[in-house]
């Protein structure tokens, strides 16, 4: 069986082809970065003509590089939500005329579900699971039971940790998207000769029994130290030094929930639980590090998908759609509707019959 995705629901055009066994055949991302660097972030009425101007080249080009035709797809995935409405209604659209036209079957995805099956894609993990969700829009930490049966045990209460990097970096005068420019002036500042700095930063609600996070207070952190420390100079040596204390704070934060998590996982599924990450910030090298020892350290395995497949992409969307497919037997109607907001927990609701 062939699965063609498509993917729009923030800033990258996205198509991708795959076989049901998770033989990526071809992966396509077009990313609007460029476009909207100048504003420091998404601008959704952008994003969306944008995808309207892409989105037949980005899927010729994954069929042509898939060297497969037209009619040899089986099943449409298209991402129906969370994300920018008029993103998610380009691409929506476009993957409904598409089945319509070629007399395919249709399927809606959740993004979301999309990020957190991948690691079933690429390193067949087995459910039950703990997925460490950290993108732009989403910081979650999800017992993964089955396909569509998700329980979010914590999620940020202001300020997805992506939100923060980039934030920050906006602070610090580095380039949207923040994640990839802290780790980029990190690597290329050598701060071995720089003593401890007086200040610290944060590590929001660390102590706290919740396992929902907050990271809106770190970021004003920063901008308070820029201030108040630094009378808003910043040599390049001290943009280094805050972007790699800012990274240690996220890592330390997101790890320390990870543990209690575990507790959390340990008594409900009665077992340990093999710790997976995905989302943009997965792509974070101090993260997958640390994360890594952490897991060795208790003896849990641990999967990162490679770093195309942590950020947006259409394969992810693909994978899941053939998911829910052969789970639940079940198609899309064509008048299914774009969702921008769309909770995990919604989707099990959904599953387990709870909402019709
Ligand atoms: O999952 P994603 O591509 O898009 C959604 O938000 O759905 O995630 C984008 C986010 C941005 O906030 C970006 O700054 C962050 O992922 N990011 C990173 C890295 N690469 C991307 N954050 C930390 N370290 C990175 N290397
Ligand atoms: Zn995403």
């Amino acid at each position: 069986m062939l699965i063609l995705g498509i993917e729009s629901s923030c800033d990258e055009t996205a198509a991708s082809v795959i076989q049901d066994d998770g033989t990526i055949l071809s992966s396509v991302v077009y990313s609007q970065i460029k476009d909207h660097q100048k504003y420091g972030g998404v601008v959704p009425e952008l994003a969306a003509r944008k995808h309207l101007e892409v989105i037949p080249d980005v899927y010729q080009e994954c069929i042509n590089k898939a060297n497969i035709s037209h009619k040899d797809i089986d099943l449409i995935a298209s991402t129906i939500g969370p994300g920018l409405l008029r993103g998610l209604i380009v691409g929506s659209v476009f993957a409904k005329s598409l089945a319509l036209s070629l007399g395919k079957d249709f399927i809606g995805v959740n993004h979301l579900e999309g990020h957190v099956l991948t690691p079933r894609l690429t390193h067949q993990v087995k459910f039950p699971y703990l997925m460490l969700l950290v993108s732009g829009g989403h910081t979650s930490l999800v017992a993964v039971e089955g396909v569509g049966l998700y329980h979010v045990y914590g999620e940020t209460i202001d300020d997805a940790v992506g939100e923060a990097f980039d934030k920050t970096a906006k602070l610090l005068g580095l380039t949207y998207p923040g994640g990839p420019s802290l780790e980029k002036i990190v690597q290329d500042t050598d701060l071995s000769s720089i003593e401890e700095p007086s200040w610290t930063l944060p590590c929001p609600m660390l102590h706290q029994n919740t396992l929902d996070f907050s990271f809106s207070g770190l970021k004003t952190a920063v901008r308070i130290l820029i201030e108040r420390e630094y009378k808003n100079t910043l040599s390049q040596t001290n943009k280094a030094l805050i972007s790699q204390k800012f990274q240690e704070s996220v890592t330390t934060t997101l790890i320390t929930k990870i543990a209690k998590a575990c507790d959390r996982f340990i008594n409900q599924f009665q077992t340990s639980p093999t710790i997976v990450i995905a989302g943009g910030v997965a792509r974070n090298n101090m993260l997958r590090e640390k994360l890594n020892i952490f897991c060795q350290q208790k003896n849990l395995q641990f999967f990162a998908p490679p770093h195309d497949l942590c950020s947006d992409n259409a394969v992810m969307i693909a994978w899941a759609g053939y998911e829910r497919f052969r789970t639940f037997h079940k198609l899309s109607s064509f008048d299914i509707k774009p969702r921008p907001r769309w909770s995990l927990d919604t989707l099990t609701e959904e599953t387990k019959g709870e909402i019709t």
